[in-house]
């Protein structure tokens, strides 16, 4: 059973073939335009996309590019009334698999289907390189000017010259990943790769042979020797992500490669030596798994040399404005859309509400509202209904989103002003002293929070 995307904007053919699909099995994502796909394309992961390239909004090869980034897995066959071998071939040149040439029968498609199932299947295999692939791109920025974020900052800068391990913590969404490549780039590995491995992705019997790699015959189905990725990483950094998934048999082989910094292939002899920078991250407590011995207590102080701990976004309200504007310069940038601005009613409620989803969800929230805001700004209307549904925002609730974007605001042009307070103070149009008296206000007690009771301390 494979999950599919289809993108058509005839909804009779479109509903067809969603039946067609679905009674053999397979699990449907239909949209009839390119918009509704690239929200698709956000919130699942899918094994085929069917893509039709004539759609009402805009290109189907405009959601290839997309595809391409976000899930380089999915194949995508191309579905064209416009024959011809250009649009095909022009297609295929974005990265699609195949193409079928409308009109076509279902038989025809799930033909193509089950042979694009099979490929896949074939390449499984090359999701290593894939991975390598990514780890190539440049590191974004790290956006943030409140205290915690500064201090990661300090932080990455201090450790990345240093072959030291460490472990990346904080909440789903909070930008372990992006902590983990800038570390990367920032360090003496950087020449080597950074591969990395999502030790829940992928089920227990196979994380093994991925990360140590295997020898022919090791067990049934190696056919051939295969280096893990501890091997391809060599050099470079191997960054392990969700490491508390991990079983602890597998803890206890990690914990033995990395002391004596070699490691041996299934089924092998051979010891292989390794030089590799490791790095970990989880969004669960790690301390609380070693007390029920669900984590090894050894391998936890192994990985903690370092710990890195990305603060939930709601505790750092005052980035939530810049990386608002961040994010909707990205994405202007790459939807090609003259420059777009948030009003201030719809900044209030980015600043109040709570993001469990932290930096990513934002990202979302701001693409979406991309898509769907038609004027100069974003509006309210433009953002879901969970962030303003509740809508009457508490009197404390507005103060704090008030200070928070208030004090992000002072910094950014204290900044540019290299500090000069009083130069910045005309900016602003207000006195020295009531500059001096909005930077020292303590956060209203509605935002303030305590440690994040999911990160270790
Ligand atoms: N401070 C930041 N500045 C700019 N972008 C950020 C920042 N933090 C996170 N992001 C972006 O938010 C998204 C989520 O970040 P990332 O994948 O690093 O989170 P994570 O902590 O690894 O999440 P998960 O636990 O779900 O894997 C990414 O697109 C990342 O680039
Ligand atoms: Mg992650």
């Amino acid at each position: 059973m494979a999950s599919i995307l289809i993108v058509e904007d005839e909804a009779p053919f479109r509903e067809r073939f969603v039946r067609t699909l679905q009674r053999n099995g397979h699990e449907c994502r239909p949209c009839g335009d390119v918009a509704t796909a690239r929200l698709a394309v956000e919130e699942a992961d899918y094994d085929v996309a069917f893509v039709d390239l004539r759609l009402p909004d805009g290109l189907g090869t405009e959601l290839l590019e997309r595809l391409g980034e976000r899930a380089p897995q999915t194949a995508i066959i191309m579905m064209t009334a416009y024959a011809g071998l250009e649009s095909a071939v022009e297609s295929l040149r974005h990265g699609a698999v195949d193409y079928l040439e409308k009109p076509f029968s279902f038989e025809q498609a799930l033909h193509r289907l089950d042979r694009v199932l099979e490929y896949q299947g074939v390449l499984a295999d090359n999701q290593r390189l894939r991975r390598e692939l990514r780890s190539a791109e440049p590191a974004t920025d790290i956006i943030g000017t409140s205290d915690a974020m500064r201090s990661v900052q300090a932080l990455i800068d201090r450790v990345a010259a240093s072959p030291t391990t460490v472990l990346i913590t904080g909440e789903s969404g909070t930008g372990k990943e992006l902590v983990a490549r800038q570390i990367h780039h920032q360090s003496r590995h950087q020449k080597g790769r950074l591969v990395s491995v999502n030790c829940a992705a992928i089920p227990d019997q196979l994380l093994e042979s991925e990360l140590f790699g295997h020898e022919k015959g090791a067990f049934t189905g190696a056919e051939q020797v295969k280096r893990g990725l501890f091997e391809l990483a060599d050099k470079g950094t191997l960054f392990l992500d969700e490491i508390a998934e991990m079983e602890t048999n597998l803890q206890a082989k990690l914990l033995r490669a990395l002391e004596s910094r070699e490691i041996m292939r299934v089924g092998g002899t051979r010891p292989i030596p390794i030089d590799i920078r490791l790095l970990v991250a989880t969004n669960r407590r790690l301390a609380d798994l070693v007390a029920t011995g669900d984590f090894r207590e050894d391998l936890y102080y192994r990985v903690r040399v370092v710990e890195i701990a990305l603060p939930p976004l709601r505790a750092r309200a005052g980035d939530v404005a810049i990386l608002a504007r961040h994010f909707v310069q990205k994405f202007c940038r790459e939807l090609k859309r003259a420059s777009l601005g948030v009003s201030n009613a719809a900044m209030r409620y980015l600043v109040a509400y709570r993001w469990p989803g932290n930096v990513r969800e934002l990202q979302n929230v701001i693409e979406r509202a991309m898509i769907l805001c038609s004027g100069d700004w974003i509006e309210p209307e433009d953002l879901p209904a969970d962030l303003t549904g509740k809508a009457e925002l508490g009197d404390e609730d507005l103060r704090a989103a008030v200070w928070a974007y208030e004090r992000e605001h002072i910094r950014t042009v204290l900044d540019s002003v290299d500090n000069d307070r009083k130069r910045a103070a005309e900016l602003l149009g207000i006195g020295v002293s009531s500059l001096y008296r909005k930077l020292q206000e303590p956060l209203p007690e509605a935002q303030r929070e305590g440690p994040d009771p999911g990160l270790d301390a």
